[in-house]
C-alpha cells in the first residue's frame, strides 16, 4: 500500500505521554511505557507506506531537567526497547541510528546503542533514527566542530549551506519532509532545526500513546495534498 509520493523522511515529536497517564490517574512513567509500546507498529506502518527515513524524538537535551526518577524510567525504556527489538529490527530490515550526544548515558546503554547500530547495518527497508539527548542547536554546533576537525586550519568561509549537512548527525539523509507533533503543542522544542527548514508541519491533539497506524495515515494523506513551493511559484 505504498502511496504515490510518500514522504522520504518523517520526523515525529512523540509528546503527551504524561498527560495520557494523568487522564487515567496513573503515574507518568506508565504513560512513557505505553508510549514506547506504540513505536514498533509505527515503524512497520512507515515501511508499509514506503517511507525510507523515520526520526523519533525520544529525549531532548532539555529533558534532563525532569525529576531523576522520570529520567531513569526513560533511560530504562530506551534500553529495553533496543534489547527487545533487535531481532525484529533485523528481520524487518530496520537500520537503527541514534542521533544525539550519547556520552552522557550510562556505559551499558552506550554499549547497547553501539551494538544495536552495528547489528542493523544490512541494506534497510527503513532507517530509524532515535533522537536521544538530542537538540537541534547541539547538532549545529557539533557539525561546525566536526567540520573543523576534518579541515584543520581551514577558513570558515569554506562552509556552505550545501556542504554543511554532511556534518550534521543526519548526514546522507534527506531533509525532513513531514514533521509530526502529537500532544497538542505547536512548537519545535529544539528538534531538527536545520533539517526541518522546509518540512510540512502537522500538529495533532492525539496523545502519543494513542497515535496509531490510522493517525499516521491521516498525516501522510494530509501531506500528499500540500503544495510544496520551496520559495518558488506553484507548479499546480
Ligand atoms: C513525551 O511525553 C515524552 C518525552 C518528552 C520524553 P511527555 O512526558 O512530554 O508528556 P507530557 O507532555 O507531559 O504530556
Ligand atoms: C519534546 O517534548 C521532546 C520529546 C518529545 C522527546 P517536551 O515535552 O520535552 O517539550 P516541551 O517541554 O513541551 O516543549
Ligand atoms: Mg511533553
Amino acid at each position: 500500500m505504498h502511496t504515490t509520493h510518500p514522504p522520504q523522511h518523517i520526523a515525529i515529536i512523540m509528546d503527551g505521554n504524561g498527560r495520557w497517564a494523568k487522564q487515567r490517574h496513573l503515574p507518568r512513567t506508565v504513560g512513557h511505557a505505553k508510549g514506547a509500546g506504540v513505536v514498533h507498529d509505527l515503524v512497520r506502518s512507515c515501511v508499509d507506506l514506503g517511507v525510507p527515513h523515520l526520526t523519533l524524538y525520544a529525549f531532548s537535551t532539555e529533558n534532563w531537567q525532569r525529576p531523576s526518577d522520570e529520567v531513569s524510567t526513560l533511560m530504562g525504556l530506551f534500553f529495553q526497547y533496543l534489547e527487545k527489538e533487535m531481532t525484529n529490527m533485523r528481520t524487518e530490515g530496520v537500520r537503527l541510528k541514534v542521533l544525539g550526544d550519547i556520552s552522557r548515558f550510562a556505559p551499558e546503554l552506550q554499549q547497547r546503542i553501539r551494538d544495536a547500530e552495528a547489528d542493523t547495518l544490512n541494506p534497510p527497508n527503513i532507517t530509524l533514527n532515535v533522537a536521544a539527548n538530542y537538540g537541534g542547536r547541539w547538532d549545529i554546533v557539533q557539525a561546525v566542530q566536526a567540520w573543523q576537525q576534518a579541515h584543520p586550519g581551514a577558513d570558515a568561509s569554506e562552509l556552505t549551506v550545501d556542504n554543511f549537512g554532511q556534518y550534521l548527525s543526519t548526514a546522507g539523509m534527506p531533509d525532513v519532509d513531514l514533521l509530526i507533533r502529537t500532544g497538542g503543542e505547536y512548537r519545535i522544542s529544539n528538534f531538527l532545526l536545520w533539517q526541518a527548514a522546509y518540512a510540512e508541519l502537522y500538529f495533532t491533539d492525539t496523545l502519543w500513546p494513542d497515535f496509531d497506524t490510522q493517525e499516521l495515515q491521516k498525516a501522510v494523506t494530509w501531506f500528499a495534498d500540500r503544495d510544496r513551493r520551496f520559495g518558488k511559484l506553484s507548479t499546480r
